[in-house]
């Protein structure tokens, strides 16, 4: 049915009909600072990722991040360029999306839009009854001038931060985010014609939305097909949008919606996105890979493994699928790393650095506690910012995380979510 409607046959009974479209319309910069404002720039980066460094992306429970009082006016300007910095934004506009989903509109703290890359996210601190936890939400927008930027917020079960930002978020109140983080994220460039293949589950179509909309806007003769599933019609963020992007686009964008409790009468794809689901689904698009589409994935992690079972089965080589996991943090487990102290060598800058890294800990909380300046980002596992090369040893890194199969495979593992199983050495490229 949503094929026909791309065919200009029969149009798609359950998609609105609506008004007219919308248009669419990183050098260290603490070198450039004088050495004694960079050291306290250095020192507030070491104090951010010591108290605030546990995970909140991935499997172990949400951190509590007890962090100091910004200083007055702390240098949001340059908090851009440095993206291991919190810093605050204005909440602009709050949009509700669906029942359980708001659209929150961010600016800069001076009123400038926030800058960043298709599909990355925002690290977001929200304190809850005196505990400060990070979640990451993904940059929604179109990356676009003059497109206002927003992260949607999925309330989920027992999700303190998502339950607190759907219920009480308004016009005018601030964030403290870090970021923006990620690479999930597509370069587009105008002259390309290329066919993506996005398949997102549920609040997994954030980043999708931007890196669809912003590809479709730069590169005009290339498409996507997007398979987005949820549990019901109204579950469907972003639903008119989509649909009035659709209909502009035509033959450029094909939305195949799969509903877990579909309506009564509807005829496009049902179940949850399983490889059973999925297969259907590109066979009923008449998905053939020819070896040259692009596969983004994002969704709850049975999906996506699920994703991965099918385009494997398809034939479809790691290097052509992107993916972005959202884990929801109080699904995360403790108990991860060794039950004692174990010594892990840095090699960083041509020399070697014996860090002891204690139960519990990250090497990155570790190495930063022992005054080594590690490269880092999100400090959750997202970014890929602090990837070092394992040299000898066992290092546990905590999944989901940004690192590509290939990079696993060739020995990278993240500091922010590895810990040491036994005595290890890493090392630190380019540094
Ligand atoms: S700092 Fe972002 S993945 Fe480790």
């Amino acid at each position: 049915m949503l094929l026909d409607r791309t065919r200009g046959k029969t149009p798609a009974p359950l998609i609105e009909k609506l008004p007219s479209p919308t248009p669419l319309d990183e050098v260290d910069p603490l070198v450039l600072l004088p050495r004694r404002l960079a050291d306290r720039v250095r020192t507030a980066h070491r104090d951010v990722a010591m108290l605030g460094g546990r995970l909140i992306f991935g499997k172990t429970p949400a951190p509590l991040i007890e962090r100091p009082q910004r200083a007055p006016g702390a240098v949001v300007s340059l908090a851009r360029k440095a993206p291991h910095m919190t810093r605050t934004v204005e909440v602009v506009d709050v949009v509700r999306e669906t029942a359980d989903a708001v659209s929150i509109y961010l600016t800069e703290e001076d009123g400038s839009p926030i800058e960043f890359k298709p599909g990355q996210f925002l690290s977001v601190d929200v304190t809850v009854d005196g505990q400060t936890l990070r979640r990451a939400y993904s940059l929604a927008s179109a990356c676009l001038p003059g497109v206002p930027v927003h992260i949607t917020v999925k309330r989920m079960p027992d999700g303190r931060v998502s339950n607190r930002l759907n219920d009480t978020i308004k016009t005018g109140d601030t964030l403290s985010v870090l970021g923006p983080s990620g690479n999930f994220t597509i370069e587009p460039r105008s002259l390309n014609e290329r066919h993506f293949v996005m398949l997102a589950g549920g609040s997994g179509i954030t980043p999708i939305m931007s890196l669809l909309e912003t590809v479709l806007h730069h590169e005009k003769r290339s498409k996507v097909t997007l398979i987005y599933g949820n549990r019901g019609w109204d579950d469907i963020i972003f639903r008119e949008r989509l649909a009035r992007l659709s209909e502009r686009l035509g033959e450029r964008l094909v939305i195949d919606h799969v509903l877990e409790k579909p309506p009564t009468g509807w005829s496009g794809g049902e179940g949850l996105l399983s490889d059973d689901v999925l297969l259907e689904r590109l066979d009923a698009l008449g998905i053939e890979d020819d070896g040259m589409l692009r596969y983004f994935i994002c969704g709850p992690t049975p999906m996506m493994e699920a994703a991965h079972e099918v385009l494997n089965r398809r034939g479809v080589d790691a290097a052509r699928i992107a993916e972005e996991r959202f884990t929801h943090p109080e699904d995360r487990h403790a108990g991860l790393g060794s039950a004692k102290t174990e010594l892990v060598v840095i090699s960083k800058g041509g020399s070697d650095h014996g860090v002891q890294v204690a139960p519990g800990q990250t090497i990155l909380e570790a190495a930063l506690a022992a005054g080594l300046d590690m490269p880092f980002s999100c400090a959750m596992g997202g970014c890929g910012a602090c990837r070092v090369r394992q040299r000898s040893g066992d290092i546990q890194v905590e999944e989901p995380n940004c690192l590509s199969r290939s990079e696993k495979e060739q020995g990278y593992v993240l500091t922010c979510v590895g810990r040491p199983l036994a005595q290890s050495r890493i090392e630190v490229e380019g540094s």
